[in-house]
């Protein structure tokens, strides 16, 4: 059941979503005329962040005349929650109008190309979770097996290439797997996931891309490689150089997504 959608949120009517990563949530301060804030907690039924670095906040506004909410800290299934509660703002979204969604995510390099502070447009994933958030009783008019062939839009990652090429961002496209976390990976587990054809790692983004799909919405996901994936680094992995490499690459992060936003 979802919770009664708040007020603010129905008043405000928005146009797209966009779920902020882990050292990500900056964006909503950097980048959006800012309307309004509603803590996750001021919400009946919503669960509440816990992880450091993650306000916990819908914060909604203008970005370049499109009304954005976006999700400034996001639900993890290594918090402890169920599928369906860290998939509920998805669905609220969809329930406030939301067509399309925009998710971000701090990703481990697998592929060896990839230098921590590189940009990854998510072509396709791969649910190492082990679960998966359409589990449970079939919902009158939502589909039981939806068709997961195209999860990331594929005419608006042709559009985000193509606009990236003209600007001075190097962006890069592959798959994105997800595992529970919230240890890291082995060094094997990372070898195994690369023979596999992943070439990043995170412990997010899949269940609200499923849930919106199921939905019809349209997704686009991008991943900022903060580290290289464990064994492929030197030395051991922290949640720190995690933040730090997002801090870092703040700017042109922030220019990335702006520009994303407004070709959707
Ligand atoms: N592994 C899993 N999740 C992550 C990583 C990683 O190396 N970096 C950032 N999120």
């Amino acid at each position: 059941m979802l919770p009664e959608l708040p007020v603010e949120l129905t008043d405000f009517k928005p146009e797209i979503g966009l779920i902020l990563g882990s050292g990500l949530g900056f964006f909503a301060d950097d980048r959006i005329d800012v309307i309004g804030r509603l803590p996750y907690d001021a919400i009946e039924g919503f669960p509440i962040s816990t992880v450091e670095g993650h306000a916990g906040q819908f914060v909604y506004g203008d970005l370049n005349g499109q009304r954005v909410l976006c999700m400034q800290g996001r639900f993890h299934f290594y918090e402890g929650y169920r599928m369906d509660q860290l998939t509920l703002p998805v669905r609220m979204m969809h329930q406030l109008g939301v067509q399309d969604l925009c998710v971000t995510n701090a990703a481990g390099g697998i592929n060896p190309c990839y230098v921590p502070g590189d940009f990854m447009l998510i072509h396709d994933h791969m649910n190492f979770l082990g679960t998966n958030p359409l589990i449970g009783p079939s919902v009158d008019g939502e589909l039981r097996f939806p068709d997961m062939s195209e999860v990331y839009d594929k005419s608006l990652r042709h559009q985000i290439r193509d606009w990236a090429r003209t600007q001075d961002i190097s962006l890069q496209e592959g798959i994105y797997l997800a595992t529970t976390g919230p240890s890291f990976e082995t060094p094997a587990e990372i070898r195994a996931f690369a023979t596999l054809g992943a070439d990043a790692v995170g412990m997010s983004t899949v269940p609200e891309a499923i849930v919106a799909r199921q939905l019809g919405m349209r997704v686009v996901g991008i991943s900022c490689i903060t580290n290289a994936a464990a064994g492929i680094s030197s030395g051991p992995l922290t949640h720190a150089e995690v933040a730090q490499t997002a801090d870092r690459v703040r700017l042109q992060f922030a220019d990335l997504l702006a520009g994303v936003i407004a070709l959707i």
